[in-house]
């Protein structure tokens, strides 16, 4: 085993793992849309590490920009204003919509969903906070409470007031309902949704957070008109409508916000990943004016030591710029057909894939037993045998990196990936999909 290897199982503690089960990748270089290891292996990256390498790796005008910041100002206190501060604030209100006025900045993306938390609270009073089960909304307290899936249970019993829903899924939804139309899908949602709240208590309920686009838990897109709905709801209950962007937003989706979509109009947008994509961490929570004011007068309670930090704000202005300058979102849009086709053939030909779910450069393959049953490749939330593991490490063989989901495999590479790259890639998915069908025959 390699030294580096073996410190890092010594010393370190990994995420989300039994540890004495991984074997982590000892990783030298990074570029672009590859990674390459200690032996020289290279790697396609199609998941963007975890959907955050928007840009792909060691993008210069990132790294420059944050060499420079380091010589420049490399740390200043959340009390004090500086021009990075000032000027990322600005581009990402001006980049939200035209209602949105000002952000608070935190180090990442469960950060900013808990502070998001709070700003709910404190706006309106109430102490109720509704999401959705299948979603992620990050691992500290209270976004461990905010996440509907079973990661959410390494926090329990955790804080009261938190109450999950089902949000649209369709492929899944109880055998008995019959869909006959996307708008059937829409009302259907929207029913559980407005039950859940008039049995919660409308006037006790500060928000609902939905990851507008559901990533890791499936890349689950809302039919037509359920943000429409929601938006309708929560303005007849005084409720706020929060979406954590995080996963979903900086062009993922094709749109500088994936809410953008969908005709959604948040009041709160919370934010990480993409807006530096992982060079330095820098999350956030853009409110809209009405809130903003609220807290002209009002203390907003809510600090971190890091706040607006000066490293995260350069990262964040360079890559910003970079998405426009480098026409990004409009290589999304194009490489996004080439994936959706590749996508559907595999749906139609592959016995394994039950379903593909796709926006932009984000999707999702859903593996399952039986086609007809649609019985899962593993049971939700376990992988009692390591099968999705095994997949995992049949890609990775090939140098196809990406990461699994209960019965699903995430496709979403950094949006700076060309066609040939693209199909490329994809032919080694196409090969170990061929592998998993034989596994199920
Ligand atoms: C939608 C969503 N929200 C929140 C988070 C948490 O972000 P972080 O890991 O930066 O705390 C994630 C992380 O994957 C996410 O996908």
């Amino acid at each position: 085993m390699s030294k580096i290897r073996e410190m890092d199982l010594q010393y370190n503690l990994h995420s989300w793992s039994a540890q004495g089960s991984i074997n982590p990748q000892v990783i030298t270089k990074a570029e672009g849309i590859y990674l390459w290891n200690e032996e020289g292996k290279k790697y396609y990256d199609m998941s963007s590490m975890l959907v955050n390498a928007n840009l792909g790796h060691q993008h210069p005008k990132i790294v420059q920009a944050i060499k420079d910041q380091v010589d420049k100002l490399a740390y200043l206190a959340p009390a004090y204003a500086c021009d990075v501060r000032s000027l990322a604030a600005k581009k990402l209100v001006e980049a939200a919509p035209d209602n949105m006025s000002k952000v608070f900045f935190t180090n990442a993306g469960a950060e900013a969903n808990e502070n998001a938390i709070k700003i709910a609270k404190m706006f309106t009073g109430r102490n109720k906070i509704l999401s959705t089960y299948r979603s992620y909304h990050g691992a500290t307290a209270g976004a461990s409470m905010l996440t509907g899936e079973s990661r959410r249970q390494y926090a329990e019993p955790g804080i009261p007031g938190f109450v999950k829903f089902e949000g649209p899924y369709p492929y899944r939804a109880p055998k008995q309902v019959k869909f006959e139309s996307e708008a059937d899908v829409t009302d259907y949602y929207l029913e559980i949704l407005e039950n859940t709240l008039i049995y919660e208590g409308t006037d006790k309920v500060a928000a609902i957070f939905f990851e507008t686009v559901v990533g890791s838990n499936g890349v689950l897109i809302p039919p037509k008109g359920y943000y429409e709905g929601v938006r309708e709801m929560c303005d007849k209950y005084g409720i706020l409508f929060v979406c954590d962007e995080i996963m979903a937003g900086f062009g993922r989706t094709g749109k500088m916000f994936a809410f953008e979509n969908f005709n959604a109009k948040p009041d709160m947008i919370t934010f990480a990943k993409g807006s530096t994509c992982g060079y330095a961490p820098l999350g956030g929570v853009i409110v809209t004016d009405k809130i903003a004011k609220h807290f002209d007068k009002n203390i907003l309670g809510a600090g971190l030591t890091y706040n607006g930090h000066p490293l995260g704000c350069a990262a964040a202005i360079a890559t910003l710029d970079a998405y426009i300058e480098e026409n990004v979102f409009e290589n999304v849009d194009k490489q996004s057909v080439v994936l959706a086709e590749i996508l559907e053939d595999f749906k139609e030909k592959h016995a394994c894939v039950g379903d593909v779910r796709y926006i932009g450069l984000f999707s999702m393959i859903e593996l399952v037993k039986d086609k007809t049953t649609k019985e899962p490749m593993v049971p939700y939330g376990k992988d009692p045998d390591g099968v999705m593991a095994k997949i995992i490490g049949m890609l990775a063989a090939e140098g196809f990196l990406t990461y699994k989901m209960h019965n699903m495999l995430a496709v979403s590479p950094p949006l700076i990936i060309t066609e040939k790259e693209l199909r490329d890639a994809m032919k080694i998915m196409d090969k170990v999909l061929d592998s998993v069908d034989n596994m199920v025959k």
